[in-house]
């Protein structure tokens, strides 16, 4: 659905179909608006007036919320539903251009350095605004019809890690751009197989194992590719040991982006399996890949994952000792044990209207209570998806 606005209404996640200014006369716009400063250049360009495509960008609503004035206060419950939600929306438009993108590949057409830019810049942006929500979104949602839902979200993961290394901004989008082609060579393979739910066959799985070569010959057609995208996509599925594929390479024969590449995809396919294999929850994911350190996967590339996450990554439904549940919002890393979490039900065990902000070990909240993680859970323990929660709620906060 299109709507249509003006130049006061745009924000960083909408998607503009027009304006009243020719495209000529705009040679650095770029269609999904992914920073203040683009909006900033179109006002100057004279742009006024704007036709916004709703089915692939963020609505005008938080626009106009925010012309009011009525934002809730940062860190409040109301505030932190709101990034939820618009990390979500975010997520969401990017899933469905990547579907697109990957239809053009397909279909045969030679993509360009420059949409695949745009799919990662978009995500950079709002990981830089609001790292916990995106990561949250990205752990939350379970893989739905869209087949490649699993490249944004290991895109996400990987910004994510790559900014705790401090990578620079160029790297940055290098590795964001890696993970989001890592699986390209799929787009060249009979789609039974990829979409197939349940077990693959003996053959099935040696045909799907050539989308690592397939992905390297289709990247071989771009121009400039750089190593990290090359070796991340070669490279994903090499052990350490030698048993992985396509080439059986051998420690330090697969490089670090490969290795790193190696531990993200594994972290996130747990995470996220449909399928034969059912999720494992983010905190139990660490754990089995911890006991494959130095057998299938660098201990380096491991720690960077780890250290990123913590032992509560983001996403991680919690039982509380006061009986009520959360969802870890962020690490701690001074005191893993003590992140900053979500508290999204009450005493008696029903939701609450927003979630409570707090963190582990402070006493917050109208009782006072200091409150301890007793456990982790699973989303089939707990039969709901915290994210649906914290979206629900977001509009009615406002
Ligand atoms: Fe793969």
């Amino acid at each position: 659905m299109q709507k249509k606005i003006t130049i006061d209404q745009l924000r960083p996640g909408m998607y503009v179909v027009s304006t009243n200014r020719s495209w000529i006369s705009l040679p650095f716009f770029r269609k999904s608006i992914q920073n203040q400063r683009t909006i900033d250049k179109l006002r100057k360009a004279s742009v006024t007036d704007l036709v916004i495509d709703l089915d692939r960008g963020v609505d005008v609503e938080i626009a106009l919320d925010s012309a009011r004035g009525d934002l809730p206060a940062a860190g409040s419950g109301a505030a932190i539903q709101r990034q939820a939600e618009q990390a979500s929306q975010i997520q969401t438009m990017v899933f469905q251009q990547t579907a697109e993108l990957m239809e053009e590949i397909r279909a045969g057409k030679m993509i360009t350095e420059e949409q695949a830019d745009q799919q990662v810049g978009l995500l950079m942006d709002q990981i830089f605004e609001d790292p916990q929500s995106m990561l949250c979104v990205s752990v939350l949602r379970n893989a739905n019809e869209i087949v490649f839902d699993h490249c944004v979200n290991l895109s996400i993961l990987a910004l994510f890690v790559g900014k705790s290394m401090q990578l620079d901004e160029v790297a940055l989008l290098n590795l964001g751009k890696a993970a989001l082609l890592h699986d390209i060579g799929k787009c060249m393979l009979p789609k039974e197989i990829i979409n197939k739910k349940g077990r693959l066959s003996r053959s099935e799985q040696e045909h799907l194992r050539q989308h690592v070569d397939r992905g390297l010959a289709y990247l071989a057609k771009m121009k400039n590719v750089p190593a990290v995208i090359t070796d991340f996509v070669g490279q994903h599925h090499e052990y350490l040991d030698g048993s992985g594929y396509p080439r059986g390479l051998k420690g330090d024969e697969i490089s670090f982006y490969g290795k790193l590449a190696g531990v993200l995809n594994a972290y996130d396919a747990m995470i996220h399996r449909d399928g034969a294999n059912r999720p494992v929850d983010p905190r139990a994911a660490l754990g089995e890949l911890k006991e494959q350190v130095g057998r299938l996967y660098d201990a380096k590339a491991f720690k960077w994952l780890v250290d990123c996450l913590g032992p509560y990554p983001p996403g991680t439904i919690l039982m509380l000792d006061s009986g009520e549940m959360a969802v870890a919002f962020e690490p701690n890393h001074t005191e893993p044990e003590e992140p900053k979490i979500l508290i999204l039900t009450q005493l008696d065990g029903t939701f609450r209207d927003q979630p409570l902000p707090a963190q582990v070990g402070e006493a917050v909240g109208e009782e006072n209570l200091e409150r301890r993680i007793v456990t982790p859970m699973t989303l089939e323990d707990t039969n709901f998806n915290p994210l649906d929660i914290l979206a629900k709620y977001g509009h009615k906060s406002a």
